[in-house]
């Protein structure tokens, strides 16, 4: 089920994790989600999306897809990271569901904390053009959600 553009989605639904709290020292503090297939289609990546509260609010956001190789190198377990654009709380134990929209870069292991930083200040510029022309209003429907932490493809 596409956009009405034809576009593609990957949906990602399941409970927010606690952490390593790395995410708020770096100025980007993350939603986790598990992974359950740890290969599978979707492939490690940055993306631009939209994450959907459990009170069905959506919230405009830069998510990454991956092992953290800037911390953990190869050996990370993969899982979602969204950083909510313009968003402050507390989503722990909420579950949420995310629509990776656009591929917008592949995974890097950076040299410093203060490359990262650089690097995802970049990415919610790209996040936040891409869902100013792809609003929440006209994501594909997810219909019966997929169990947690498994990636479904719309469109
Ligand atoms: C938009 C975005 C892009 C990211 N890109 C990378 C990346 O290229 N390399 C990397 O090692 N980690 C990347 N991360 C993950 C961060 O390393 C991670 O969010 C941070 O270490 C905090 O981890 P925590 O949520 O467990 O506290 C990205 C995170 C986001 C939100």
């Amino acid at each position: 089920m596409a956009d009405e553009r034809g576009e593609s989605y990957f949906v990602v639904r399941g409970p927010v994790e606690p952490g390593d709290k790395r995410g708020r020292e770096l100025g980007f503090p993350t939603a986790n989600i598990a992974l359950r297939n740890q290969s599978g289609e979707l492939g490690d990546g940055v993306w631009a999306g939209w994450a959907e509260r459990s009170d069905g609010t959506r919230v405009a956001a830069a998510v990454s897809v991956g092992r953290r190789p800037t911390y953990y190198g190869a050996d990370g377990y993969r899982l979602v990271e969204a950083y909510l654009l313009d968003f402050t709380g507390d989503l722990y134990g909420e579950t949420l569901t995310v629509w990776l929209g656009r591929h917008l870069r592949d995974q890097k292991a950076y040299g410093s904390a203060e490359e990262l930083i650089e690097a995802l200040a970049v990415d919610v510029e790209a996040a936040r053009d891409w869902v100013a022309n792809h609003p929440a209003a006209a994501l594909p429907a997810l219909g019966t959600p997929p169990p947690d932490g498994e990636v479904r493809r719309l469109g």
